[in-house]
């Protein structure tokens, strides 16, 4: 089969229609470049042509630079190169924008003359999420055309403006449905008159003082990110430099980040994160089963915040409670969550009004009857899921698909007591619901293809990271983070106190350590389980716990929290008890260095995520990093677990395991197999994925 060719041309009434066919979203491959160079200088050389179209098939008009060219050779033409080709034409070109326009995108329709876009069109430079900035002359161009202010908020912030908004500042001339056919007749009245490119000199570029002003701002907001600020020293040139020189400035920027291991990790998120979505082992052509209505069992706050995800994607949701008491307390929180939002401006009054709308309370099981997906919420207790399971049998409609929401338990005995087990998986959504990003969807032995697949679609429809694992104790995130919060405990009563620990992972990049954090989330909620289960790993939690310190609904935990309530101080108390439980139990203690403390949380995280991948229990090295991205603050620019272990080095992890097991007489830091073989080959989760995905 021949392949179609990514760029065509027709010239049709003296205008030539450049095309863009390159699935799935047009992004600019080298042969596109080329394709676009050969384009354009035939259409100039073409007395025929009078003016130029330039659109794209799909529904995208340009995602970009082919972000999976970064970091191979370049290969001509470049493409500031192709977009100066077109910007120095005589004859007008017109982009018609039929989608999103992002990052390089973006940066070709600005070197067009002119603007057409569809009013679903999504315009953007979101180059800062993946490390780097503009780099086809985006810095220079769009201050050019709309003012330095807006371009670098559209730059710093990456998130796309709509088509409507493009047009009121002035980035697109022209809103129209058929883009082609406004943009043809837009071109050729553009044909013969003075061109409208974007003006060189410092004309629109706004006020030096707003621009420092909105720049200031915008750095404030995003400490010691160099995309951003790259960003702004670049839009900053166009006020001191010419526009030839202010594009060195901004390739300078371009290169020295794109070679920066952090866009890397940036690159592998953002790949892992799409590979995510493919489930391996699905038969070909798995369909999704329709939800056109969701049902949630129990209204605590895991419940509505499900509930509200449910609601802000539109889809009607029944809330279950067992008494009118509770649903109401449930349906308080879920207007209570939606008023902040309002509060804080995030969210307008007659849009929670609309979400509000979409729940339903109800009391009784029964309720879940009209709904094609049932998320069971309520407590971690296997005897209540599976009696709720065997009743749901009978009241969910035939096809339904019966969700569970446990952390922890065996999805495959709940499955069991139904007769139904097909329809049953785990939706593992993370506090709180309604905000976080990670959905864990757990296949059991028996979930059928098209329930997992609807799962899946589903959790995009929340706008969620929907990620499959399979059955084990804590899925993928919890069972790793075990590891990481028994190591926490030993490192206390081996010396370090909690501030140290909690120090080595925020300097690492994570927003909190894991003392903070259960000072926030609340010592007493493990400890009770602990105490259920009869465990004694951490006694300096459980001391604590006893002496009630629940953390900062006591305002005493591992910080003391008298000054406002919030701001956690180190508490001279809570070193002198975890140094008598170290006295206690005849351990020395050491001071410890911050790398080892680091090395201590995150190498036995690692190794676990190792057996995870062995056992099958996660498909790809990528789906454990996209887990700890998105729901437990995994610092992006480091890449995830797995993608960090690879850029330390394998053979350092083993060793250091190895020797933390000696020296602990803990088997479970033993390096897995897999981390072994990988090692020993010289090989790496990396390697491993990009294996099984050719
Ligand atoms: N390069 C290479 N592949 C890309 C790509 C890109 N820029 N954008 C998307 N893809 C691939 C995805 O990996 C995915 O591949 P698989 O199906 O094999 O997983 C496929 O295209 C579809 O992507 P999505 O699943 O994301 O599709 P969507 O419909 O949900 O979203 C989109 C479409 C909004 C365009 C989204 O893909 C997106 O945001 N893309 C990235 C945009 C971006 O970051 N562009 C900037 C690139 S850097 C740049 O341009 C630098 C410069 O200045 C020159």
């Amino acid at each position: 089969m021949t392949q179609q060719e990514p760029v065509t041309s027709r010239v049709e009434d003296g205008i030539a229609v450049i095309r863009i066919a390159n699935p799935p979203v047009n992004a600019l491959s080298a042969a596109v470049r080329g394709g676009l160079k050969r384009a354009a200088e035939a259409a100039a050389a073409d007395p025929a042509v009078r003016a130029i179209v330039l659109a794209a098939e799909g529904k995208t008009f340009i995602a970009g630079a082919d972000i999976s060219e970064f970091g191979k050779p370049p290969v001509p033409p470049s493409l500031p190169e192709t977009i100066a080709i077109f910007e120095s034409l005589s004859k007008p070109v017109v982009a018609a924008i039929n989608g999103a326009a992002l990052g390089g995108g973006l940066e070709v329709a600005l070197g067009c003359h002119a603007r057409v876009a569809a009013p679903s069109a999504k315009l953007g430079l979101p180059e800062v999420t993946l490390g780097i900035l503009p780099g086809a002359g985006g810095t220079q161009r769009l201050p050019r055309l709309i003012g330095a202010a807006p371009a670098l908020k559209i730059m710093a912030e990456g998130k796309p403006i709509s088509a409507k908004e493009a047009q009121a500042n002035g980035l697109v001339d022209e809103v129209a449905e058929d883009v082609v056919a406004a943009a043809r007749a837009l071109a050729l009245k553009l044909a013969g008159g003075t061109l409208p490119a974007v003006p060189k000199d410092r004309t629109n570029l706004g006020a030096r003082e707003a621009f420092e002003e909105a720049a200031a701002a915008i750095l404030k907001r995003n400490p010691n990110n160099p995309s951003v600020e790259a960003c702004a020293d670049a839009v900053r040139a166009c006020f001191d430099k010419p526009f030839e020189e202010g594009l060195a400035v901004e390739r300078a920027h371009f290169t020295r980040l794109r070679d920066d291991p952090r866009s890397a990790a940036l690159r592998h998120v953002f790949f892992a994160e799409r590979a995510a979505a493919r489930i391996p082992g699905l038969p070909k052509g798995t369909g999704a089963r329709p939800v056109a209505k969701a049902a949630v069992i129990g209204a605590g706050t895991m419940g509505g915040g499900i509930a509200m995800c449910f609601a802000n994607a539109g889809i009607p949701v029944t809330l279950i409670e067992t008494t009118e008491e509770n649903l109401q307390r449930g349906l308080e929180r879920v207007e209570g969550n939606y008023a902040t939002s309002v509060k804080r401006g995030s969210l307008a009054e007659d849009a929670k009004a609309k979400r509000m709308g979409l729940i339903e309370g109800k009391v009784g099981l029964e309720a879940a009857a009209d709904a094609d997906l049932v998320v069971e919420a309520v407590f971690e207790e296997m005897g209540l899921k599976k009696e709720i399971f065997g009743k749901l049998q009978e009241i969910a409609k035939p096809g339904a698909i019966l969700a569970t929401n446990t952390s922890y338990l065996d999805v495959d005995e709940i499955a069991a007591s139904t007769s139904r087990p097909a329809d049953v998986l785990g939706m593992h959504f993370f506090s709180p619901a309604n905000v976080m990003k990670l959905l864990e969807v757990v296949r059991a032995k028996e979930t059928a293809p098209d329930a997992l697949a609807t799962a899946m679609e589903i959790g995009r429809k929340l706008a969620k990271v929907p990620v499959v694992s399979g059955v084990c104790y804590g899925f993928i995130g919890n069972r790793m983070l075990a590891r990481r919060t028994a190591q926490a405990e030993r490192l206390l009563l081996e010396g370090a106190l909690p501030q140290d620990v909690d120090k080595a992972l925020t300097d690492f990049g994570f927003r909190m350590g894991p003392f903070a954090m259960s000072d926030l989330a609340g010592i007493d909620v493990s400890w009770r389980i602990r105490k259920a289960m009869n465990l004694k790993t951490a006694p300096v939690a459980d001391a604590l716990a006893e002496a009630g310190r629940f953390g900062q609904k006591t305002k005493r935990g591992f910080y003391d929290y008298s000054a406002d309530g919030r701001t956690g101080a180190p508490d001279p108390e809570v070193a002198a008890l975890i140094e008598r439980i170290s006295a206690e139990r005849g351990i020395t203690r050491r001071p410890i260095p911050q790398e080892e403390i680091l090395q201590r949380l995150l190498f036995p995280m690692i190794n676990e995520g190792a057996r995870i991948l062995g056992e099958g229990i996660a498909a790809r090295a990528g789906d454990i990093d996209t887990v700890w991205l998105n729901g437990y603050g995994w610092p992006s620019w480091t890449g995830g677990p797995m993608f960090y272990a690879d850029s330390v080095g394998l053979p350092k992890i083993v060793a250091r395991l190895r020797e933390f097991a000696a020296a602990s007489g803990d088997t479970n830091l033993e390096p897995a197999a897999l981390l072994l073989r990988l090692a020993h080959e010289g090989s790496s989760f990396t390697a491993l994925d990009e294996k099984a995905a050719a």
